[in-house]
């Protein structure tokens, strides 16, 4: 008997990744602008041996198991969905030699806190994806991209990668340049469920892409177009979804700028901005994000708080002071999968 065939033998192979809570930038990364997320304190692991010609994984998670013969060709087809994740990962990789594991997680799943691109990012780093932070970020990026048809930025991959404990992550997505931005010790952060699921989220993902990027073709890259030059677009849709990148960008850097000043006030007012930006100008917000949102902004205590990630639905995050107290997770800044890691 090899060791493929006992999965209760000690684990020969491990892959984790945390989840992640975007703290501002949101819907910029795919138009090259700035981001600013970190990683949070629950993770997905794989862990089991390398061997055979499928890749098998019970989880813990959820039910149903992953059985996938190898080499992928449709993992958009995989069945369960999650296992499509791992499977899009090993058709990008070509991979040929098998896995059998178990996969655990304690990330809320369809919150927004990024539970596929951990699942992505854990299965490549279980299936020996080659290449630095950046090379695994895009492999999972394309993976996501080809599990679930959505037309992501590189945002989530980066940030469960690359991000360190006790700071958020500055990263220029046209660039791809990082800088680890230390949090203040005062600044408590939260993340409260709107109690919505973001079903609606692929098709007006893409649909929100596609008129930044009609925008884009008008007034050159967003993120550095003038604005008198997005004021004079004629479409009002068009011109307010270029509005909302670029001042977002602009958000992104006076927040990290606060944060680094230690002027958490200031901070709270650029996270309230950046919600009305994307409820005004992008239109991703929802009824249930603005009665969380309008709760925790009459809340003593609470900075700022805004939706985060894509939006319709999902989760909002809110800077508060330290003792406040609220109905939803208390998230600390986390180590990303290879954060102290120089591959
Ligand atoms: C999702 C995508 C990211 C990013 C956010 C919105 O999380 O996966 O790439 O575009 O939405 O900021």
């Amino acid at each position: 008997m090899n060791s493929t065939d006992s999965p209760t033998d000690a684990p020969t192979v491990l892959g984790w990744a945390p989840g992640r809570v975007n703290l501002i930038g949101d819907h910029t990364d795919y138009m090259g602008g700035l981001v600013m997320p970190m990683a949070i304190q629950f993770r997905t692991v794989i862990a089991g041996h390398r061997g055979g010609g499928a890749i098998k994984l019970t989880s813990g998670a959820v039910p149903g198991g992953l059985d996938v013969d190898l080499p992928v060709t449709d993992a958009a087809a995989t069945e369960p969905r999650w296992g499509r994740h791992v499977a899009a990962v090993a058709q990008l990789l070509g991979t040929v030699e098998g896995l059998r594991g178990h996969i655990e997680s304690d990330i809320p799943l369809g919150a927004g806190l990024s539970s596929s691109a951990a699942v992505s990012v854990a299965a490549a780093l279980a299936l020996d994806a080659p290449g630095d932070a950046i090379d695994i970020a895009r492999l999972c990026q394309r993976a996501e991209q080809l599990a679930t048809g959505v037309p992501c930025g590189v945002m989530d991959q980066m940030a469960v990668l690359a991000a360190r404990r006790d700071h958020a992550l500055l990263l220029d997505c046209s660039t791809m340049q990082v800088e680890h931005v230390p949090l203040p010790a005062s600044a408590s952060w939260w993340v409260v469920h709107s109690g919505q699921e973001r079903e609606l989220a692929s098709s007006q993902y893409a649909q929100r892409r596609a008129d930044c990027e009609v925008a884009e073709r008008l007034v050159g890259p967003l993120p550095s177009a003038e604005l008198a030059d997005i004021e004079a677009i004629d479409d009002p849709r068009i011109r307010a979804r270029a509005r909302h990148v670029r001042s977002e960008c602009r958000r992104v850097r006076d927040f990290a700028e606060a944060l680094r000043a230690g002027d958490l006030p200031s901070a709270g007012r650029l996270m309230d901005a950046s919600h009305d930006s994307l409820r005004d100008d992008f239109e991703v917000s929802s009824p249930a994000l603005e009665r969380v949102v309008g709760m925790l902004r009459g809340t003593p205590g609470v900075y700022g708080a805004r939706l985060t990630g894509a939006g319709f639905g999902g989760c909002v995050v809110a800077l508060c002071e330290p003792t406040v107290r609220l109905d939803g997770w208390q998230v600390t800044a986390s180590d990303g999968a290879l954060a102290g890691d120089r591959r």
